[in-house]
């Protein structure tokens, strides 16, 4: 059986790359995410195809946020797609209507807590109270998990903060900006090797570049399935 703590970015063009390099990875990866990127490109009906057809687990990367009647409602749609993942912003009364949406199905909800790509200066445009970064990154995720999140995605840096949050107990938490040991780190800025990903708490990394922009996807996806020990 292969190990599922691994999930590959589908972050290709459009669902028949994204058909092709699942071709390609085989039966050593079973785990895979499908974002916004790939949403015009066939992307729910590849999610679907692969659920389907081949038995592979799916994680929905939409980072949801609305007012919570249409949060409900998209995730009560969305959920009719037997997923396993799907991202929203971990706002709490977002949170609680993503779970009202999902109803008694075994989609997993998992809270964005502040972009990694948003700086201090990001924030106070957006009149976000002061505060290190890092604080309310760590408070959102507590109250994310206290409205009923089931994880958090989580950078290399915040993951091991957040396993130690009393209210992390027993739910996931997700990281991506992994990379194995001497790759290329593309516009990561942060990022953990694998290993201390694992050590660090995670139960699922995110890899895609290193595997999907290899000249052997193949070959990429089991070492970094080696590193995870
Ligand atoms: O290619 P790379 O391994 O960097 O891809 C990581 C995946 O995780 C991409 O789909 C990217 O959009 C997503 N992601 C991220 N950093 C975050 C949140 C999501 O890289 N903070």
């Amino acid at each position: 059986m292969s190990d599922d703590r691994l999930i590959v970015a589908l972050d290709v063009p459009n669902a028949l790359a994204g058909l092709n390099l699942v071709e390609q990875l085989g039966d050593d990866v079973s785990f895979y995410k499908i974002g916004l990127g790939m949403l015009t490109g066939g992307g729910l009906a590849l999610a679907n195809e692969l659920k389907q057809e081949q038995g592979k687990k799916i994680f929905l990367d939409m980072k949801l946020f609305d007012i919570g009647a249409t949060v409900e409602s998209a995730v009560r749609g969305l959920s009719q797609f037997d997923l396993d993942f799907l991202t929203v912003h971990g706002d709490p009364y977002v949170v609680r209507a993503a779970q009202e949406g999902k109803g008694g199905t075994d989609l997993k909800i998992l809270a964005v807590t502040i972009l990694t790509s948003l700086d201090r200066a990001d924030l106070n445009a957006a009149l976000i109270k002061d505060g290190a970064i890092q604080d309310l990154v760590l408070e959102r995720a507590a109250n994310a998990f206290d409205a009923g999140a089931d994880g958090i995605i989580a950078s290399p840096q915040e993951a091991a903060l957040i396993r130690a949050l009393p209210e992390a107990n027993g739910k996931l938490i997700v990281t991506p900006g992994v990379r194995p040991a001497g790759a290329a780190l593309g516009d990561q800025k942060r990022v953990a090797t694998p290993a201390q990903a694992i050590a660090d708490g995670v139960d699922h990394i995110v890899v895609g570049r290193p595997v999907w922009q290899a000249e052997n996807p193949k070959a990429a996806a089991q070492a970094i399935l080696a590193e995870l020990g």
